[in-house]
């Protein structure tokens, strides 16, 4: 989605702007642009395509001298991606930097164009444009005409502004989209995300809805947008280092996150286990309040949603509390009915997701308890949920999700443990054996790191496959969509993923030789169930790649290869087959030669409905 930097200070604003928007690639665009004072002249330059076009364009057409400027990474909504519809716009006045969606543009533009504005963009953004330069004209003072466009808009939006008449200040504002003060010694910044800063700060505030930020190189001052009175901000710090938003020696951010798991996993499960028991004191939520849950709806998008359905199997199955899995763009529309007790947990890596957002509104504002498990610390759904459990593995940059779902899973792991504890569903005894195997899950996982050529082969075997089944039973069905997502986004393969049990009502039709399954049996208790229904589509000649424990003995005319895993119980095998998983559509992708990290027509963080 897009992104937004803005800089000033006394140097180079222009060599600052370009690192920070390649600091904000990952986050998946299409065109780039940025705009700064040159001597009290507001110059812009943009252009479709990617910061390396941008330098190009700055290669022909210099910028010189420049100490203030905003820039932005467009992912289109409004108008396809063209130099014309990139931002910054604007004209000789002012110009804007806009991420999110003005939902009222139209009647905005209609009367602009009444008061005599011509519109060169398709963008919603160029009305922000317009209608800022009009107030400007009309109140002459930057705060008023600032005052004034946020009256009139209805949407979301994250604003970096650049004001002709004062050329020494940066001003933001923001609704519903986030952006993030950077504080920094005789210079500021702003962005929509604090990967963009760590090289420069760790220092910030978070700016919220209804303030202005008025930034020079000396100071940042946060009004109120209708009384213009001075609001005292809390300094927030990012515990991020710089490091983990570089590749560290890994050729694509998705391998380096990959690798980063069982570090992750151990990050995030140590603190919240005290003595053989779980505890969530760290993240506020105590005993009497988990206990007093009585069914959860899990909702999310994407991963994070297929992190929730693992969630589910677990939380039914150790603490017999009922959940629903909800996608959050179908939950915010569902009318949904609330009882006492219930609890909508809400599982984002960025915290910013639209969908997930409105959600826990729609929740909070129906008086229900909403707790996140969320990754991004200071993000919207951190802010806004009753509870929080964060997850504690550092950045995830690449756009397909890996570590981030690795670490939802542990805590819903922990969760689930924790709530059949507290129901007497467990005894000390079972939580601690249960502890003992899943601490060692760290280990596990790194073992499977180490086997990553048999991915690797594999890969080189299945390039040419056009179109794939990831099928599987309970926990292997969950990881099934997973993998079956995590192979679609960055290989282009067209992927479904079924319940084993379910491609005899409709879709083994699609069955021929030409088809590849991928067949998930990693669940002891139900193998067999599995192994018929792999026999059912190899009988129709497709290509069948098994995945499956060690400890099950296969005819090897079931399969076509096989690659096993270790044998653990049952609840524990995803935390080990989601590993070569994502491997297998990794190094799919890096023979295909696509962009692993920045796959076609995708965001890292969705922040559009
Ligand atoms: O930031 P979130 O966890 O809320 O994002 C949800 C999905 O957009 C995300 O998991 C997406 O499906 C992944 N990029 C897939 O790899």
């Amino acid at each position: 989605m897009c992104g937004i930097v803005g800089y000033v200070g006394s140097n180079d604003a222009v060599d600052f702007l370009i690192a920070g928007l390649s600091k904000l690639e990952y986050r998946g665009y299409d065109s780039v642009g940025l705009s700064v004072f040159d001597h009290e002249t507001i110059l812009t330059r943009k252009t479709k395509g990617r910061v390396d076009d941008l330098r190009k364009v700055l290669t022909s057409r210099p910028l010189h001298s420049a100490t203030l400027g905003i820039g932005h990474t467009r992912w289109a909504t409004h108008g396809e991606p063209s130099d014309l519809n990139s931002h910054p716009h604007g004209n000789f006045r002012v110009s804007i930097v806009h991420n999110g969606i003005i939902e009222n543009y139209r009647q905005i533009k209609e009367r602009m164009i009444r008061k005599g504005y011509s519109f060169s963009s398709e963008t919603d953004t160029e009305t922000i444009a317009k209608c800022l330069d009009y107030y400007m004209v009309q109140k002459g003072e930057p705060l008023k005409a600032i005052s004034k466009v946020i009256e009139k808009l209805e949407g979301s939006y994250a604003l970096g502004i650049l004001i002709k008449d004062t050329p020494d200040t940066l001003y933001a504002i923001r609704k519903d989209s986030p952006l993030l003060i950077g504080l920094g010694d005789h210079e500021n910044y702003i962005a929509s995300d604090m990967t963009a800063l760590l090289k420069y700060t760790k220092r910030y505030y978070l700016l919220e809805e209804g303030e202005i930020a008025i930034i020079t190189k000396d100071s940042v001052r946060i009004v109120d947008c209708e009384d213009f009175l001075e609001i005292t901000k809390e300094e927030h710090y990012a515990d991020w280092d710089e490091e983990s938003a570089e590749k560290g020696g890994y050729p694509h951010f998705m391998l380096k996150e990959i690798h980063e798991q069982p570090d992750a996993f151990r990050r995030t499960i140590t603190p919240r286990i005290i003595r053989n028991t779980i505890s969530f004191e760290r993240d506020n939520l105590d005993d009497r309040t988990l206990a007093s849950i009585r069914k959860f709806y899990i909702v999310a998008c994407g991963t994070a949603m297929h992190a929730g359905m693992i969630g589910k199997s677990l939380i039914e199955r150790y603490a017999r509390t009922p959940c629903d899995v909800v996608i959050a763009s179908e939950f915010r529309y569902q009318d949904p009915i609330f009882q006492d007790g219930d609890c909508v947990l809400i599982i984002s890596q960025s915290g910013e997701t639209a969908d997930s957002l409105a959600a826990l509104r729609l929740a909070k504002q129906a008086g229900v308890m909403t707790l996140a498990i969320v990754n991004v610390v200071g993000s919207s759904i951190a802010r806004e949920a009753d509870f929080v459990i964060q997850t504690i593995g550092g950045l995830e940059i690449a756009v397909a999700s890996t570590k981030a779902y690795y670490m939802q899973l542990s805590i819903l792991y922990l969760l689930a443990f924790k709530l059949a504890a507290l129901h007497d569903l467990l005894s000390s005894q079972e939580l601690a054996d249960l502890l003992h195997d899943f601490q060692h899950m760290e280990d596990v996982a790194r073992d499977m790191l180490n086997q990553s050529g048999n991915d690797q082969y594999l890969a080189s075997l299945y390039q040419g496959v056009k179109s794939m089944f990831f099928i599987g039973r309970g926990l292997d069905y969950g990881l099934a969509l997973e993998s079956s997502l995590k192979m679609k986004e960055i290989s282009y393969i067209h992927c479904e993923a079924y319940p084993a049990g379910e491609l005899k009502h409709g879709t083994i039709s699609l069955i021929t030789e030409d088809s590849m399954v991928i067949a998930l049996a990693s669940s002891k208790a139900i193998v067999e169930k599995t192994i018929s229904n792999i026999k059912e589509v190899k009988a129709r000649k497709a290509t069948v790649l098994l995945v499956v424990r060690d400890d099950v003995e296969v005819a090897e005319d079931a399969y076509n290869q096989k690659l096993t895993l270790p044998s653990y119980p049952d609840v524990f095998m995803p935390l080990i087959e989601i590993i070569p998983m994502q491997l297998l559509a990794y190094y799919m992708a890096v023979l295909k030669g696509n962009d692993v990290d920045k796959p076609r027509n995708l965001a890292k963080s969705v922040t559009v409905e």
